[in-house]
């Protein structure tokens, strides 16, 4: 879409978290193998991630595997983390594209358990684009809200017993800042597509004033247009927080 084509919005989200749903029912409804599906939900994730960028959102986080993905097939999970390393070998070709976009990449998620040379391009990527601001495009990998959770209060309790803090200081924002998240903005709209109606361990805490937007399509059909909806629907919500 050329830029002066683009959709305009009274509000953006500052932060827009998605659920990359329903890859394997794209295969299997085209009588594929289930890998297919994710190598077309990977194009469908540099499509919308560059959209998004386009659009002018600040943040995107997009849930690229789970703490519980590694339960699938192994041929399923190495078909998965070959294209994260696709994706990320693509390093040095995206530094110019970055520049002009200015694409910071970030990577949320237990880091122990990803493959070496995975870690190492994921770690090379951010250092690639740490100095970028107008856009941070996360990925969340080997990511599970509950483990982030879990691990921040292990960060905390250890504090306590080294007396650097007492009980009386953890407050919320102590919470936000011990989790993979810390300094982004909670997420205003998460997005998952393929009809199914949960948020499957995805910023667990982060999520709690969330909006949320379903649809039917399966993720690699998703479309800039399905895009334009849900920010459409979100223009319109009216966030209260608890008020009136
Ligand atoms: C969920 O669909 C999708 C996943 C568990 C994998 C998502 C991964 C990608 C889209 C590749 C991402 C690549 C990069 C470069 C970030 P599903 O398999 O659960 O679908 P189903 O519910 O129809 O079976």
């Amino acid at each position: 879409m050329d830029k002066k084509d683009l959709p305009v919005f009274s509000v953006l989200p500052k932060h827009i978290g998605i659920i990359m749903d329903g890859n394997g029912r794209w295969a299997k409804q085209r009588g594929l193998p289930r890998y297919k599906g994710h190598i077309e939900g990977a194009r469908t994730f540099r499509k919308i991630g560059e959209f998004a960028a386009d659009l002018g959102v600040k943040c995107i986080t997009f849930y690229a595997f789970s703490t519980e993905n590694w339960k699938r097939p192994p041929e399923e999970v190495e078909a998965i983390m070959q294209l994260f390393r696709e994706y990320l070998e693509e390093a040095d070709d995206r530094i110019a594209e970055n520049e002009e976009k200015g694409i910071r990449l970030r990577f949320i998620g237990e880091r122990k358990g990803i493959p070496a040379d995975i870690l190492s391009l994921m770690e090379l990527n951010e250092a690639q684009s740490s100095d970028k601001d107008k856009v941070i495009l996360n990925i969340a990998i080997n990511y599970g809200g509950r483990h982030e959770i879990t691990e921040g209060v292990k960060d905390i309790v250890r504090r306590a017993v080294a007396e650097e803090i007492s009980a009386d200081d953890i407050d919320e924002q102590m919470i936000s800042d011990s989790l993979y998240t810390k300094g982004l903005p909670d997420p205003d709209l998460i997005i998952r597509p393929s009809g199914e109606y949960r948020l499957s361990n995805f910023l667990t805490w982060q999520s709690a004033y969330s909006e949320l937007w379903f649809s039917n399509v399966l993720w690699p059909d998703f479309t800039e247009d399905d895009l334009v909806s849900a920010l459409r629907d979100f223009e319109k919500r009216h966030r209260r927080f608890g008020g009136v």
